[in-house]
């Protein structure tokens, strides 16, 4: 069998080298940081995915060693794949900025700023976008789109105003489920995510719609409105699941668990197993085990520092390890009370008196030998 081809790809002056086929996309994620643009649409676990968002534009300056001519208009590179020589810029490029902040403008056209009452605040990938591209105001003068509410059954939330029609959820279920009951409708800005009559979402694993949609269209509905997810401390956990891995985050709060979700990367997707297949979770596992003790607890979640999530989180950060004590080795081995027990050898004291036998604090009258 031949082996794939090496291409060596330069984004924003960093150059990496990755198979043929690979796109601008996962190629800048190798780099890491800023240089991987935003995905809002594209998810690597789902095939097909990808191509309707527009955040992860980016200028292509030399298309290839062979071809150095620029590509004339931007491009999706979550769609576009690497050629030989090729030079993409996408922080380093005005155009690519100015092009992303239209296109933060355009999704939230109709999308509610309602993060306030929203569930996805604080780990909202369209939240974190206005941030970093958004303005102030909004130049729209008409009134947003507004659709009959959708009951999707027991357990997920639709709230079609939030939707950015990025199809993920339409994915997951076609790829993971026996039976997709949900989908787009309608066309133009008449499209919603809805079942044709209305249906509940009942598969074992439709739960996981909610972890991959971008944004708070799809909530969990045990979860609903019961705590700001800053406010939770992840946890990793696992528990023997016959249905998925059993392998989860648990958002606590003190010893009470608020919810279950998969646990998910530094690009906000599930994460994969040891064996590389993604760790989706069943339903079991998110809406039903919400103690403590039906999960073997692993340790506290690293989250990113840049999550507001991760604020007076000290699992991995600097100040969180107990510095190595070095008193006794530089003492011979003395533990450091013993150097600080004056008691035998001061003169004002009355060395018969055990202090750890006093009720309550010592006073200067144990000392003195005043009764
Ligand atoms: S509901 Fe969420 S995941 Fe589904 S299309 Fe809309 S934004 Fe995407
Ligand atoms: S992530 Fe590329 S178009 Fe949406």
């Amino acid at each position: 069998m031949s082996e794939t081809p090496m291409f060596k790809v330069t984004i924003d002056n960093i150059t990496v080298e990755v198979p043929a086929g690979t796109t601008i996309l996962n190629a800048a994620r190798m780099i890491g940081g800023e240089v991987a643009p935003p995905a809002m649409c594209y998810y690597s676990k789902l095939e097909g995915s990808g191509g309707k968002c527009r955040t992860c534009l980016v200028e292509v300056s030399k298309g290839s060693e062979k071809d150095p001519r620029p590509m004339p208009k931007l491009v999706a590179s979550c769609r576009t794949t690497v050629m030989d020589g090729m030079e993409v810029k996408n922080i380093t490029s005005p155009k690519v900025l100015d092009a992303r902040a239209g296109v933060v403008e355009f999704l939230l056209l109709n999308h509610p700023l309602d993060c306030p009452v929203c569930d996805q605040a604080g780990e909202c990938h369209l939240q974190d976008l206005s941030y970093d591209h958004g303005k102030e105001g909004t130049r729209y003068e008409f009134q947003r789109r507004t659709f009959k509410k959708h009951d999707i059954g027991p357990y997920i939330q639709l709230h079609m105003t939030r939707c950015i029609l990025c199809y993920r959820c339409v994915y997951t279920a076609d790829q993971l489920t026996a039976k997709r009951e949900h989908g787009v409708l309608d066309r133009g800005d008449h499209s919603e995510i809805a079942t044709l009559i209305e249906k509940s979402l009942e598969n074992d694993f439709i739960g996981n719609v909610i972890d991959v949609c971008p944004v708070g269209a799809l909530t969990d509905k045990t979860f609903r409105f019961k705590n700001r997810v800053w406010f939770l401390k992840p946890m990793d956990a696992h528990r023997d699941c016959p249905t998925c891995s059993g392998k989860v985050t648990l958002w606590n709060r003190g010893d009470e668990v608020f919810r279950v979700t998969a646990r998910k990367d530094q690009w906000g997707e599930v994460e994969s197993l040891e064996d590389g297949k993604p760790a989706w979770i069943c339903n079991t596992c998110r809406f039903d085990k919400k103690k403590s003790s039906d999960w073997v607890i692993e340790g506290p979640r690293a989250i990113s520092r840049q999550s507001v999530i991760s604020a007076n989180h000290y699992a991995g950060k600097v100040g969180s390890v107990k510095p190595t004590e070095i008193f006794e080795a530089v003492h011979d081995g003395r533990h450091p009370k013993i150097m600080m027990d004056i008691h035998a050898a001061s003169e004002v004291n009355k060395p018969g008196i055990e202090l750890s036998l006093i009720n309550g604090p010592a006073h200067s009258t144990d000392f003195t030998g005043e009764e």
